[in-house]
Parts: structure tokens; C-alpha cells; sequence
């Protein structure tokens, strides 16, 4: 893959992400998009000159015609090789009595309603990248979305109960990233979820057993051996499936 986009890549899991690609040899052209940029993620880009930032809040509906263009200007002729949906948030543990309709609409918004906003406005770039690596299989060598879910959005995994706003958000994208492959077969991007396991950021907290460098070299390693008959399915960062 020559082109990859993260987004909400200012810190924890994004950050991880740009960090590891920076030094991923194969990889031209790094975007990460952010809110507002951290220093750790400006430093990256002082020392790499493959990475660029953009400036984008997901939920900024009207801002994706322009940063559409600005990510098709720094891509070029290569078009876009891999996208990953990763901004997301959560609400802390919410109980069915205490759920409040604006925790629920929130982490709709922008766990799923901006996934698949981001995706739609983002897949003329991803054919491009799919057409101009017409004789590799399907896979990071052509077009992929990857649409950072969670475990707490399966659910037959579901045995606690609670965390409606987050689970019910991630269940969703999970429905749009089987829609979306099967929606995008035609133009061989291949689309997965992905649960990048229990990891130590602002959101995973500081009991979480894995550390940012391990769930993303585990991702990487995932997202690169993906091809055509992974398209549509939901993984764990070690490779392994999910059920929804
Ligand atoms: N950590 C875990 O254990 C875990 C487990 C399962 C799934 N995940 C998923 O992995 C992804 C990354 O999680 P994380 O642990 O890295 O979380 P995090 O440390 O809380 O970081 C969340 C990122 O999302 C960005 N973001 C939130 N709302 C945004 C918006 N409207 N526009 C643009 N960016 C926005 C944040 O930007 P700001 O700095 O501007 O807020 C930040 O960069 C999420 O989708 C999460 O649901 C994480």
C-alpha cells in the first residue's frame, strides 16, 4: 500500500497507527486527519516528510466536499490504498436507567453516521487506488476500508449488558461495513471491521492488557494478509474472526 488515511490521529490508537507507518518503508504518502493536531503528531511529521495532516472533524458534514480535495491533491495519481475509520468515542458504562438520548445520538454521529460519510465521499479515491492496481488480488495493494469497531459491538459476544450508546454505535458500523463490501465488491475494495483488542489509551484507560504498539503491529499484520474472501468480515487485531 502507497496511500493510507487515518483518522483521529492525534492520539492514542491514530497516533499509533502514524507512528508505525512512518517508519513502514512501502507506504509514499501517510494522511493523518485530526480536530487539532498534538505535538507527538506534529514531531512526526517534522521528521517524515510522507506524512501530512488534515485538518477534520468527522462530524463536519459540510467540510468533506474540500477535505475530499485536499486528501486527492496529496494522494495524487495513486489514489487512496487504505482508509481507516479510527476516530470514535465512547460514553462510560451506562445502565438501560440511566441511558440520556443525547449519549445515544452522540456516539451514533460519529462512531457510525461519520464512517460511512468519510467512506461514501472517499470511494472515488479508493477506485482510483482499486483501477490503478488492476492485476493484484484483491487487498492492501489496491483499495481497502477498515472501520475501527469494537467487541462490545457484537452481538453474540453481548453477556453484560449496558454500554447501549457505544455498543449499539459500533453494532451499526458494523452493519454498514457489510453493506459497504458488498456495495464496493464490484470495484474490488475490500472492506473489514476490525477490534483492535483491549489497549491502553485515553479511551481503553490504564487497566487495559495490551499496549498501543502491540494491537497496531497486530492490525498491520492483519489488514496486509486480508484478500478477496475477507471482504465483509470482523477482526481481531491478532487476525482472528469475530462474530457479529
Ligand atoms: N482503546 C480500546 O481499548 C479500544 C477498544 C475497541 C475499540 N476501540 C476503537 O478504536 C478507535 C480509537 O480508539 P482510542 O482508544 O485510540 O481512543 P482515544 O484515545 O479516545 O482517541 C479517540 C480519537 O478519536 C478522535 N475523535 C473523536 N471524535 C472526533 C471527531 N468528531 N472528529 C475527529 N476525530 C475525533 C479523537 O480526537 P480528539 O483528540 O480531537 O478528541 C482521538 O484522536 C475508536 O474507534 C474506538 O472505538 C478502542
Amino acid at each position: 500500500m502507497k496511500t493510507v488515511l487515518i483518522t483521529g490521529a492525534n492520539r492514542g490508537l491514530g497516533l499509533g497507527m502514524i507512528k508505525y507507518l512512518t517508519k513502514f518503508n512501502n507506504t509514499e504518502k501517510i494522511i493523518a486527519t485530526c480536530r487539532k493536531t498534538s505535538e507527538e503528531l506534529s514531531l512526526l511529521a517534522q521528521e517524515s516528510n510522507k506524512l501530512q495532516i488534515i485538518s477534520l472533524d468527522v462530524t463536519d458534514w459540510n467540510s468533506l466536499k474540500d477535505v475530499t480535495s485536499q486528501i486527492g491533491n496529496a494522494v495524487g495519481a495513486s489514489g487512496l490504498n487504505l482508509l481507516i475509520n479510527n476516530a470514535g468515542v465512547t460514553t462510560k458504562f451506562t445502565k438501560l436507567s440511566l441511558v440520556k438520548v443525547e449519549q445515544l445520538l452522540d456516539n451514533l454521529t460519529v462512531n457510525t453516521v461519520a464512517p460511512i460519510m468519510l467512506t461514501q465521499s472517499l470511494v472515488p479515491l479508493l477506485k482510483q487506488a482499486s483501477e490503478a492496481n488492476n492485476s493484484a488480488p484483491m487487498g492492501s495493494d489496491r483499495a481497502v476500508v477498515i472501520n475501527m469497531s469494537s467487541i462490545l459491538g457484537s452481538i453474540t459476544q453481548n453477556d453484560q449488558g449496558g454500554f447501549y450508546p457505544y455498543r449499539c454505535s459500533k453494532a451499526a458500523l458494523n452493519a454498514a461495513t457489510k453493506s459497504m463490501s458488498i456495495d464496493l465488491k464490484k470495484e474490488h475494495i475490500l472492506v473489514a471491521a476490525m477490534h483492535p483488542g483491549w489497549v491502553r489509551t485515553d479511551m481503553g484507560g490504564k487497566n487495559a492488557p495490551l499496549d498501543v504498539d502491540s494491537s497496531v503491529a497486530g492490525m498491520f499484520a492483519t489488514i496486509q494478509k486480508l484478500g478477496e474472501a475477507d471482504s465483509g468480515k470482523f477482526f481481531q487485531y491478532d487476525g482472528s474472526e469475530l462474530p457479529w
